[in-house]
C-alpha cells in the first residue's frame, strides 16, 4: 500500500523548524522535515509521540514526493543567501499551486523580490513572520502571514491550530499583501528593541540610584508584571535576576558583558521609518544604544577622561520605584504607538493593506512583545481601523497625561545624576513634539530658504514663497 502523504513540509530542522513541526504533529498533522544532517532527521523522527506521523528526509526530492498537493513547505533557514539557495534548488521540483513559505526573519524587500520572481511559475510564495522563540514555536507562537490570499487560505487552518491562543482566539491573522508578513514582523522586532531598552534604563536607575540588590530588582519587576504592563519582557526580566552564575553564588546578570548584539531587524525598522518617512525615535534610540554599547574600548577611555559618577538618587525608595514604573508604562505606550503608526503609514505607502486590528490581536499572545496593552489597543483599532496614532485616542491621552509627571520627575533625576536614559527621554520628546500644534521648525524652513532657496509655505495664505533674505553681495 502506498505511504500516506504528509500535510506539511519543513526545510531546516533547526530549533525553530523542528519545534514548529512538533507543534503541528500535536495538532494531528502529518509532518515531514528536510535536513542534510542525518542525525537531525533521525532525532526528529525519534521524538514522535504515539500515533504521530513524523518523517525526516535528507533530500529535497524526498520531501516533495511525500507531501500532499498543493504542497505546503516552509523554509526556516538563516535569512539572506540561504533562502535564495533553497528556492533555486526546490523550485524545479515544485508544481503549479504549491506554496513555498519563508518563515525566517527575511528583509521585506527580499521577500517582495522573491514573490515577483516566482509569480510566473504559478508557485505561491509567502513571507511569514513567526515570533516567540523556541518555546513559542513548540507550544504556540504568534504568526504573521502575508502575501497571496489564496495561499493564505490554504495554510490558515494549520497556522491557526499551532498559534498561541488568547481568549480562545489564535494569534495569527492575514497581515496584508506582498511582503506584509515580514514587514509586520520587522516592526514587531523594532518595538521589541524599544521596550528592551526602556526596561534596561529602569533597571539602571533602580540598581544604581537606589542601590538595590538583584533580589530586590527581581521582585520589583515581578510586581510590575500585572495589568497592562503584564508582558513577556517584564516577566523574563523578573526571572533573570534570580538566576545564579554556575561558578559562584552570585547572579549571572552581573557577569554578562554590556556589549549588546543585534541581528538587524531593529536597524531595518529604523531604515524603513526614515524612508517612509515616519518618526519612530524610540526604536531608533534602542538601535543606537546597542551600537553605542559595542564601543566598549572607547567607553573605557572616556570613563577615565570624564570620571563620571552615577550618583545615588536621594528620593524615597517607594516614590522612585513608582515614578520609574509610570515612566516605563509611558515609554512602552509610546513604543507601541510609534510602531503601529509606522505600520499604518506603510500600509498605504507600500500598498500592503495591513489590517491594524489583526496585527494587534496577533501580538496579544505568543510573541516577544505580548502584553496587556495589546488587548486594550485592539479595541481602539476595532473602533477606528484608520487610527493614525494611538496618541490620538482619548483613553490613551488620559492615561499618558496622568503618567507624565512621573516621567518628568524621572527624567530630571536622570539628568541631575548622570544616568543614561535615552529611551525615556526620547519618548518624552516625541510625545511633547507630537502634541504641539506649532513647532520651531518654521525657523528651519526660513534657514533652508535663506541658504538654498528651498521655499516655504505661510500660515496666513496659500502658496509657495521664496524670500531674498539679504541683499546680494557686490
Ligand atoms: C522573536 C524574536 C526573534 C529574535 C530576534 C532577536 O520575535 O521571536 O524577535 O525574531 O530573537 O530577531 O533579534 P536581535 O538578535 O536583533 O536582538
Amino acid at each position: 500500500m502506498a505511504e500516506e502523504l504528509y500535510d506539511f513540509g519543513m526545510v531546516g530542522l533547526g530549533v525553530m523548524g523542528s519545534n514548529l513541526l512538533l507543534n503541528m504533529a500535536d495538532h494531528g498533522y502529518g509532518v515531514a522535515g528536510f535536513d542534510l544532517s542525518v542525525d537531525k532527521t533521525k532525532a526528529f523522527e525519534a521524538s514522535a509521540k504515539s500515533g504521530q506521523r513524523l518523517k525526516g528526509v535528507n533530500s529535497l526530492k524526498d520531501l516533495i514526493n511525500c507531501l500532499k498537493a498543493p504542497r505546503k513547505i516552509m523554509m526556516l533557514v538563516p535569512a539572506g543567501k540561504a533562502v535564495d539557495s533553497v528556492i533555486s534548488q526546490i523550485k524545479p521540483l515544485l508544481s503549479k499551486g504549491d506554496i513555498l513559505i519563508d518563515g525566517g526573519n527575511s528583509h521585506y524587500t527580499d521577500t517582495q523580490a522573491r514573490i515577483e520572481a516566482l509569480k510566473d511559475s504559478g508557485i505561491h510564495f509567502m513571507g511569514i513572520g513567526i515570533s516567540g522563540g523556541e518555546e513559542g514555536a513548540r507550544f504556540g507562537p504568534s504568526i504573521m502571514p502575508g502575501g497571496d490570499k489564496e495561499a493564505y487560505n490554504e495554510v490558515s487552518e494549520i497556522l491557526k491550530s499551532i498559534a498561541a491562543k488568547v481568549k480562545g482566539e489564535p494569534c495569527v491573522g492575514y497581515m496584508g499583501k506582498g511582503a506584509a508578513g515580514h514587514y509586520v514582523k520587522m516592526v514587531h522586532n523594532g518595538i521589541e528593541y524599544a521596550i528592551m531598552q526602556l526596561i534596561s534604563e529602569a533597571y539602571d536607575i533602580l540598581k544604581h540610584g537606589l542601590g538595590l540588590s538583584n533580589k530586590e530588582l527581581g521582585s520589583i519587576f515581578k510586581k510590575w508584571d500585572t495589568g497592562e504592563m503584564k508582558s513577556f519582557l517584564i516577566e523574563i526580566t523578573g526571572k533573570i535576576f534570580d538566576v545564579k552564575d554556575g561558578d559562584s553564588d552570585k547572579e549571572l546578570v552581573d557577569f554578562i558583558s554590556d556589549k549588546a548584539g543585534a541581528k538587524g531587524t531593529g536597524k531595518w525598522t529604523s531604515q524603513s521609518g526614515l524612508d517612509l518617512p515616519m518618526p519612530i525615535p524610540s526604536i531608533d534610540t534602542a538601535v543606537m544604544m546597542r551600537n553605542l554599547s559595542s564601543l566598549k574600548d572607547e567607553r573605557h577611555e572616556a570613563d577615565k577622561l570624564y570620571l563620571t559618577q552615577l550618583n545615588q538618587i536621594n528620593t524615597d525608595r517607594r516614590d522612585l520605584e513608582n515614578f520609574v514604573r509610570e515612566a516605563l508604562y509611558f515609554g512602552m505606550v509610546i513604543s507601541y504607538a510609534q510602531g503601529l503608526a509606522m505600520l499604518t503609514k506603510a500600509s498605504e505607502e507600500l500598498q500592503m493593506d495591513i489590517p491594524l486590528e489583526e496585527v494587534v490581536k496577533s501580538w496579544r499572545g505568543g510573541c516577544i512583545i505580548r502584553s496587556g496593552f495589546l488587548d486594550v489597543f485592539a479595541d481602539f483599532y476595532k473602533e477606528d481601523p484608520q487610527l493614525r496614532n494611538l496618541l490620538l485616542e482619548e483613553d490613551i491621552a488620559t492615561s499618558l497625561k496622568q503618567k507624565l509627571p512621573a516621567l518628568q520627575k524621572v527624567i530630571s533625576l536622570v539628568a541631575e545624576n548622570n544616568y543614561t536614559a535615552p529611551g525615556l527621554m526620547s519618548a518624552f520628546c516625541y510625545f511633547n513634539a507630537y502634541r504641539r500644534k506649532s513647532l520651531p521648525t518654521n525657523l528651519v524652513q526660513a534657514q533652508r530658504d535663506f541658504f538654498g532657496a528651498h521655499t516655504y509655505q505661510r500660515i496666513d495664505r496659500e502658496g509657495t514663497f521664496h524670500t531674498i533674505w539679504e541683499p546680494a553681495k557686490a
